[in-house]
């Protein structure tokens, strides 16, 4: 049986789609083509439910929240970080997952971004791990303003949830130092581990059986996805192996997040911004 057991997406704002379907059949062709880009520049809360073999009873129900790719600046407003800091505060996760790429180009947007992400608040923590913008900018700023915020760096570390899950957090595969055995280096055996990531091409690098839920952004769902045609304007073949969603890896089951902000182009079509809910559930 699948561990993934049920999925749903809430979009905001409500746009009426049925209104445009009852259009005629060329007419509803092309509502539907606004539809979607419409939606596709709404941020949406992905929920999703996941049997997590080894989780002991008593954290079944236990909620993480992950987004990534802010990247705040000329693209991407305040109001809009805001709202994903609302949305995923609305959610009452247990804990929340940040990975990476802040801003895009200039170290002076990690304050605001910081400032507006500092509002996020999790009974378990708010952790994050860096993005290849983040080492593209200068490490050493993301670590100077995340030092001055409530949330944690948890680069290539992790940490015990009441003994009984595992959650660790990877750096970035293109600008980092990624160390599998340091991350995971204080889980107890037999725990779950659910891992956080920016790149999901890192789950290729990973050992066998790592984690029960890898979990990664960076592509943003290739952000203007036109199915058949984009794959081919993608520059490389990690670009092209992982767009948005669940995959099976031989390191575990990873899910990759298409992010909150907007990279070169003020534009999404078919790859709306997101953030994402799981809910893990004892296997
Ligand atoms: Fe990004």
């Amino acid at each position: 049986m699948s561990p993934v057991s049920t999925a749903s997406t809430t979009p905001a704002p409500p746009i009426s789609r049925r209104a445009f379907l009852k259009t005629s059949a060329k007419g509803a062709l092309a509502a539907g083509c606004v539809f979607s880009l419409g939606d596709a520049m709404s941020l949406h809360v992905t929920h999703k439910t996941l049997h997590l073999t080894g989780l002991p009873r008593s954290l079944s129900g236990f909620k993480v929240a992950f987004a990534s790719d802010f990247h705040h600046g000329p693209l991407v407003d305040l109001p809009t970080i805001r709202e994903a800091v609302d949305r995923i505060n609305a959610q009452s996760p247990d804990v929340i997952l940040l990975g990476g790429d802040y801003i895009t180009l200039g170290i002076e947007y990690y304050e605001g971004v910081f400032e507006e992400l500092s509002r996020l608040a999790a009974p378990r923590g708010v952790y994050s791990v860096p993005g290849n913008h983040e080492y593209g900018n200068g490490i050493v700023h993301y670590r100077k303003y995340l030092s001055a915020t409530p949330i944690a760096d948890l680069t290539n570390k992790g940490f015990a949830v009441d003994s009984g899950l595992y959650i660790a957090g990877l750096d970035d595969e293109w600008g980092g130092s990624p160390d599998a055995v340091a991350a995971v280096a204080d889980a107890p055996s037999g725990v779950p581990r659910v891992v956080f990531t920016h790149n999901p091409a890192l789950a290729d690098l990973l050992p066998a059986g790592f984690a029960g839920l890898i979990i990664a952004g960076h592509t943003h769902g290739w952000q203007v996805y036109v199915p058949g045609v984009t794959r081919f304007a993608m520059p490389i073949d990690s670009m092209r192996k992982y767009r948005a969603g669940y995959y099976r890896t031989a390191a575990g089951l990873m899910y990759v997040s298409r992010g909150v902000g907007l990279y070169h182009i003020p534009l999404r079509l078919w790859a709306s911004a997101e953030v994402t809910m799981f809910t893990l559930k004892s296997a």
